[in-house]
């Protein structure tokens, strides 16, 4: 066994490990939780694929499952609930031959305890970049889905990886992983070899590399490249343990793509959940008063609320942030029954076309229409009237 499968094959599950899984089975139950609704709803294809491009090989040392085997727990409980697919799909890719017999193996005894055949899967041991052509083909045969891409450190190409997604992701959730430290450190001193892979796992030219900035060309530079596939692209940092004790620093990333508000929201929720019951740390929502919220307005320069929505969830959304700020996590439900309850105090103006608002009240919107969608939020103006008697809320 050369050292690298080693290293994949003694793999200890670690904190991290946990987080990202936690948000990664709470965010695809609600993916297909919703697609299985649409889907009925609208009696499209009726198809569900989950792709896992990282796969690895289907447990840690501890005995604990990996993520492939996770998600077919969750088909194989939504098979037996209210379930509208014909098929159910997983296709995975490792580029280690020895992961893949091993995941082959765990998943078959999975198919032999379930004893049913309507979640299919193939587990191709290939370098996913080698086989783009046929995950595409794949990710077009059904219009649902969710892809998660869980690289080590630099192994994601980002480009090819928006190529893949570009035009057939439509009805699809996509979650990618990046380890910050990793990259941050290479940042530092890298040479020639590691400003190449950084390059490519950032999809940024070796000009922009030299930014001195790194982590805000980190952030912006992927929340740009997602936002040429869906609507919403949020972006959460957690951060690891040095004997169990937390460290006060930006360490893993998870980038989350997608059309549904309803998803990001669950994804929020779930980070909100991880930073409680791994991090020990619960989210105060005091500090996040209503005249905090015109602070942030005024800082932000929000028009809209759409605006504002991504404002605050590019700028909080660092735990190291959350911890220093005591800043809450800001689903979008909270955040509209803030802008409402302004509203109706007086202290910031609203205006939207009349079907969004109450006839009667139009201080007040309908909540319901304008968390549909991003273009919906845009249309949602707002406009502060009573001015904060606080300056800037964060320096
Ligand atoms: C972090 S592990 C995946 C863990 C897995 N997602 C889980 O949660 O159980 C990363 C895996 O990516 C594989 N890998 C690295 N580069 C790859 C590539 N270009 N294509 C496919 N697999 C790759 C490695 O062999 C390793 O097993």
């Amino acid at each position: 066994m050369d050292k690298r499968n080693k290293k994949y094959f003694n793999n200890e599950k670690k904190l991290q490990t946990d987080i990202k899984h936690l948000l990664l089975t709470e965010t695809f139950k609600m993916s297909l939780s919703i697609a299985n609704g649409k889907c009925a709803a609208f009696k499209t294809d009726n198809n569900y694929s989950y792709f896992d491009l990282f796969a690895g090989n289907g447990e840690f040392g501890n005995g604990e499952q990996g993520s492939p085997l996770l998600v077919y727990d969750i088909m194989a409980n939504h098979l037996n609930s209210r379930n509208y697919f014909k098929n159910l799909r997983m296709i995975l890719t490792d580029k280690e031959v020895a992961n893949i017999k091993n995941l082959n193996k765990l998943l078959s005894i999975k198919e032999k305890q379930t004893n049913d055949n309507r979640i299919q899967y193939i587990a191709e041991a290939k370098d996913w970049e080698l086989c783009s052509n046929d995950i595409k083909k794949c990710l077009n045969a059904s219009s649902w889905g969710f892809v998660f891409a869980d690289q080590y450190s630099t192994e994601l190409h980002l480009q090819p990886f928006i190529d893949l997604l570009q035009d057939s992701c439509r009805l699809k959730d996509v979650l990618a992983f990046y380890t910050y430290r990793t990259l941050s450190r290479q940042h530092g001193r890298a040479c020639d070899n590691d400003v190449d892979r950084i390059c490519k796992t950032l999809n940024i030219t070796k000009e922009q590399f030299e930014t001195e900035d790194f982590s805000e060309k980190f952030q912006s530079q992927l929340i740009e490249n997602y936002s040429k596939l869906k609507e919403f692209i949020i972006g959460v940092s957690f951060p690891t343990t040095v004997n169990k004790k937390l460290i006060t620093a930006d360490y893993f990333y998870l980038v989350f793509a997608t059309n549904s508000l309803k998803l990001v929201d669950s994804f929020l929720n779930a980070y909100e959940k991880a930073l409680k019951l791994y991090g020990n740390y619960a989210p105060q929502h005091k500090l996040f008063e209503n005249e905090d919220m015109l602070n942030i307005i005024i800082d932000s320069n929000s028009k809209n609320l759409s605006e504002l929505f991504i404002y605050i969830t590019k700028n909080f959304l660092s735990w190291k942030n959350i911890i220093n700020n005591h800043l809450f996590v800001p689903t979008s439900d909270y955040l509209i029954n803030k802008i409402q309850e302004l509203s109706v105090q007086g202290k910031i103006k609203i205006s939207a076309p009349e079907e969004f608002l109450y006839k009667n009240d139009s201080t007040k919107f309908k909540k319901a229409e304008i968390s549909k969608s991003r273009k919906n939020m845009e249309q949602l103006k707002i406009e502060v009237i009573e001015k904060s008697s606080q300056g800037k809320l964060f320096p």
